[in-house]
C-alpha cells in the first residue's frame, strides 16, 4: 500500500490539520516569554492563560469555576503526583464529550485504576517489540520512506507524518491493511474530532456538530468490528484482540468499552504523534552537527525523542479540578476550581533544568510532562516513543544526506497548544 499526498480523503486531512492548527495555536507562536512574564509576577495566577491566548480549553467551559494556572515544575509535579485532590473528570467535558463514556483521561480514582490496569498490559514494552519488528518498521520503511527515495525532496509532515501514526494504530488494532480509503476515513474523522472545541459560540455549535458527527462515524465502523472479533473467538496479538481478553480483578471490557477506547486512542494517538515527529525532526535539521552524530549513533535517537518532549512539548497544558480546598505555592484554591498548568514553562523551569533553554540531548534525565505525569501518564509513549524512532531511523537510512530544503522557507515550531511546524521542507542525496 503505497502512501499517496494528493487524494481527495488526503487534502481533507490536510486541510483538518490546518483547522487543528489554527484552532489550538492561539494569538502567540512563541508564548513562553509571556508566560515568563506571569511567572515573573507570581507562581499562581488567577485566571485562564488560555483564555488571554484565544485557545479553546481542552475541559470545555469553566461554567463559572474559578481558573488557576500553575507554571513550575515543583507546582504541576506536586498537582499532577496528587489525583485525589487534583480530578480529571472536567476533560469529559470538553474533548470527552465527543468520544463516548469510556474516555481514560477523564477518569478518577478507583476507577481509573482498574480500567488502567485492564489496558497497561496492552501497552508494555514487550509487546510493542514484537508490533515493532512485524509491523511498525516494515509500515515505515515500505510505505512512508520508499516511494520517497527517487524523488529527492519532501515535506515531511505532508508526506510522512500526518499519515503514519494512524496507519500505525490501524494495523496494531488489527484493522485491514488494505484499506487505504477506511484508514484515511479513520485519519479524517480523529482530527475533526479534536477541532471540536472552539472559544467562538456560532463557531463552536458548526464544530460540534461536525466533531459529533465523526465522532459517531469512527463508532459505526469500529463497533461491528469488534463484535466480530469477539464472535470469532477473541484471538489475535493485535490491540482488538489484547483488549477482548485482558482480565483484571475478575473484570474484563465488554464490545461497547473496546469501541470507545479505540474512538478515543485516535485523536489521542495520531495529532500528538505527528507533531512530536515534526518537532523532533525541526530540531535535529536546524542542527546538522547534531544530525550527524545521532545519524552515527543510532542509540542516541531515543534520547532526542525525550529531550524533544522536553524541550518542545505537543501537548502543552494539563487540566485538573480541585476536590477540596488547597493551599498552592501561598495561593489558597477552594474546591470546584480549576486548574490549568502550563507544561511548557515546567519543562524548561530552571530550578530542575540546568540550561534549560538548551536543546541537549546528553542532560540526565529527569520527569518533564511532555507525557503526562502520575496516575494519567500517557499509555501509549512506548507505542508513540518506537514510531518515531523507527521514522527517524528509515530516514536516515533511506534518503542520505537529509538536510534542510535551501530553496523553501524553514520550518518553525510554533502554536499555544499543539505546537508544530506546519510543514519541514527537507532535500537529500538521490543514490
Ligand atoms: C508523542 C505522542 C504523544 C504525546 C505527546 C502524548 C501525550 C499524552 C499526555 C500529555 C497524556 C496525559 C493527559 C493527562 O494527564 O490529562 C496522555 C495520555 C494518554 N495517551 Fe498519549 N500521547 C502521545 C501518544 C499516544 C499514543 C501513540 C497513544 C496510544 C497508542 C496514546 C494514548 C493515550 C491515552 C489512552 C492516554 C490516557 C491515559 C490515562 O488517562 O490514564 N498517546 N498522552
Amino acid at each position: 500500500m503505497a502512501t499517496q499526498s494528493d487524494t481527495a480523503q488526503t487534502r481533507e486531512m490536510q486541510a483538518s490539520f490546518q483547522s487543528v492548527s489554527d484552532n489550538f495555536g492561539g494569538n502567540l507562536d512563541n508564548p513562553l516569554p509571556f508566560y515568563r512574564q506571569r511567572l515573573a509576577e507570581g507562581p499562581v495566577m488567577e485566571g485562564d492563560i488560555l483564555e488571554e491566548l484565544g485557545v479553546p480549553p481542552i475541559f470545555g467551559n469553566a461554567k463559572g469555576r474559578p481558573v488557576f494556572t500553575l507554571f513550575r515544575h515543583a507546582d504541576i509535579g506536586a498537582a499532577l503526583r496528587d489525583q485525589d485532590t487534583f480530578t480529571s473528570g472536567l476533560i469529559g467535558e470538553g474533548l470527552g464529550t465527543f468520544m463516548g463514556t469510556f474516555m481514560l483521561t477523564a477518569m478518577d480514582g478507583d476507577y481509573h485504576r482498574r480500567m488502567r490496569s485492564l489496558l497497561q498490559p496492552c501497552f508494555m514494552p514487550a509487546v510493542l517489540k514484537e508490533w515493532r519488528s512485524t509491523l511498525i518498521d516494515p509500515v515505515l520503511r515500505d510505505e512512508y520512506v520508499a516511494p520517497l527515495v527517487p524523488r529527492g525532496k519532501a515535506e515531511l509532515i505532508k508526506d510522512m507524518g500526518l499519515g503514519f501514526p494512524v496507519r500505525v494504530i490501524y494495523s496494531i488494532l488489527g484493522f485491514p491493511d488494505d484499506d487505504l480509503e477506511g484508514m484515511e476515513v479513520f485519519a479524517t474523522m480523529a482530527l475533526k474530532i479534536l477541532s471540536g472545541p472552539k472559544r467562538d459560540p456560532e463557531e463552536a455549535l458548526r464544530a460540534r456538530k461536525e466533531a459529533l458527527e465523526a465522532s459517531q462515524a469512527l463508532h459505526d465502523h469500529v463497533k461491528p468490528l469488534v463484535a466480530k472479533r469477539r464472535a470469532e473467538g477473541s484471538v489475535g496479538d493485535d490491540l482488538i484482540g489484547r483488549l477482548l481478553r485482558t482480565e483484571y480483578e475478575g473484570e474484563s471490557l465488554s464490545d461497547q468499552q473496546v469501541t470507545d477506547f479505540v474512538r478515543m486512542l485516535l485523536p489521542a494517538a495520531a495529532e500528538t504523534t505527528t507533531r512530536t515527529f515534526g518537532n523532533l525532526m525541526t530540531l535535529l535539521l536546524e542542527r546538522p552537527e547534531l544530525l550527524d552524530r545521532v545519524r552515527n549513533d543510532r542509540k542516541l535517537i531515543g534520547k532526542a525523542i525525550d529531550e524533544a518532549i522536553r524541550f518542545e512539548p505537543v501537548a502543552t497544558f494539563k487540566a485538573r479540578e480541585t476536590s477540596r480546598d488547597v493551599e498552592i505555592a501561598g495561593t489558597h484554591v477552594p474546591k470546584g476550581s480549576i486548574v490549568s498548568m502550563v507544561v511548557q514553562t515546567a519543562n524548561r523551569d530552571p530550578e530542575v533544568f540546568e540550561n534549560a533553554d538548551t536543546f541537549d540531548i546528553d542532560r540526565p534525565n529527569k520527569p518533564n510532562f511532555g507525557f503526562g505525569y502520575g496516575v494519567h501518564m500517557c499509555i501509549g509513549l512506548f507505542v508513540a516513543k518506537a514510531e518515531i524512532e523507527a521514522a527517524v531511523n528509515a530516514i536516515f537510512d533511506m534518503l542520505p544526506n537529509i538536510r534542510l530544503d535551501p530553496d523553501m522557507p524553514p520550518p518553525v515550531i510554533k502554536g499555544v497548544n499543539l505546537r508544530g511546524p506546519d510543514a519541514v521542507h527537507v532535500v537529500w542525496d538521490v543514490p
